[in-house]
């Protein structure tokens, strides 16, 4: 099969989470085209079962294909701990996730080898940042914590409020009771958390935001592959957002957190794929 490079690449996630994942790529990777897709309908997939995770991935999927993408971030944590492993294998083009990225920079940075990984009761629940973790580097010890009600504070809008602060206390400060040195923000929608998470864990722990690393990632991967576009017809061809529902809440998001203004987000039927 030949691929042509000039294609876009498609991201995806449960909701807005993977734009910080997009924001990456639009910045570190400007000749790449995107389709984004958000499944604004179905989230959040941290509390849902792999079989229906696997299932919503491969539907978006099929989705994305349609819009003849050349290679797939899976930009959510869940889908990616849930799904990644097999749609790897029903696919001809090539696929990234985000956990493996965070790992890694996790095991280069953490100095005490003790590595606390936050995300969603599916991501933690599978254990998955801890066996790659562990395969890194054995002498570390790993401290997972669920945090599911952050997914609703950062679709909210709730980024800077006391509310977030205090379920943040609630959730972190017995991580940092056991020591972590590291912390890998391990759903695509902490990092919009970021600011509270950091004034709760203090400036000496180091947060791992793996969006970044995926981004570098997906570089070297499409260069490797020699499907890195040149960027021809990048300018003719706006950066395109689709979602499960909700589109204008979605755009009006989108727009605080990209650098890049989104006029229109488009709704689709995702059952249908
Ligand atoms: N942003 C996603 C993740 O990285 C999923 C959050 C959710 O839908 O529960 O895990």
């Amino acid at each position: 099969m030949t691929i042509d490079r000039e294609a876009p690449v498609g991201v995806f996630d449960s909701g807005i989470g993977g734009l910080t994942v997009a924001r990456e790529i639009m910045r570190n990777l400007p000749s790449e085209k995107i389709v984004y897709f958000g499944d604004t309908a179905r989230v959040p997939y941290g509390n849902k079962s792999q079989e229906t995770v696997l299932r919503y991935s491969r539907q978006i999927i099929r989705f994305l294909r349609e819009q003849n993408v050349k290679a797939i971030v899976v930009a959510c944590n869940t889908a990616s701990a849930f799904a990644l492993d097999e749609v790897k294998d029903e696919l001809d083009i090539p696929i990234i996730g985000v956990i493996e990225a965070g790992a890694r920079v996790a095991a280069e940075m953490t100095r005490n080898k003790t590595v606390g990984v936050i995300g969603t009761e599916g991501t933690i629940g599978s254990g998955i940042h801890a066996a790659f973790l562990k395969k890194l580097d054995p002498s570390i010890r790993v401290i997972g914590k669920a945090c599911p009600l952050f997914v609703s504070l950062a679709e909210e809008g709730w980024l800077h409020d006391p509310v977030t602060t205090e379920v943040t206390r609630r959730y972190l400060e017995p991580l940092k009771e056991q020591g972590i040195d590291t912390l890998i923000l391990g759903c695509t929608h902490y990092p919009l958390l970021r600011s509270t998470i950091r004034e709760v864990v203090g400036e000496d722990v180091c947060l791992v935001n793996p969006a970044y690393e995926t981004a570098l990632e997906l570089r070297q991967l499409l260069a490797d592959k020699e499907m890195a576009s040149t960027g021809k017809g990048r300018e003719e061809f706006p950066y395109r957002f689709f979602v499960s529902d909700l589109a204008e809440k979605f755009t009006v998001f989108a727009n605080s957190i990209l650098p890049y203004d989104v006029t229109m987000t488009k709704k689709i039927d995702i059952e249908k794929y």
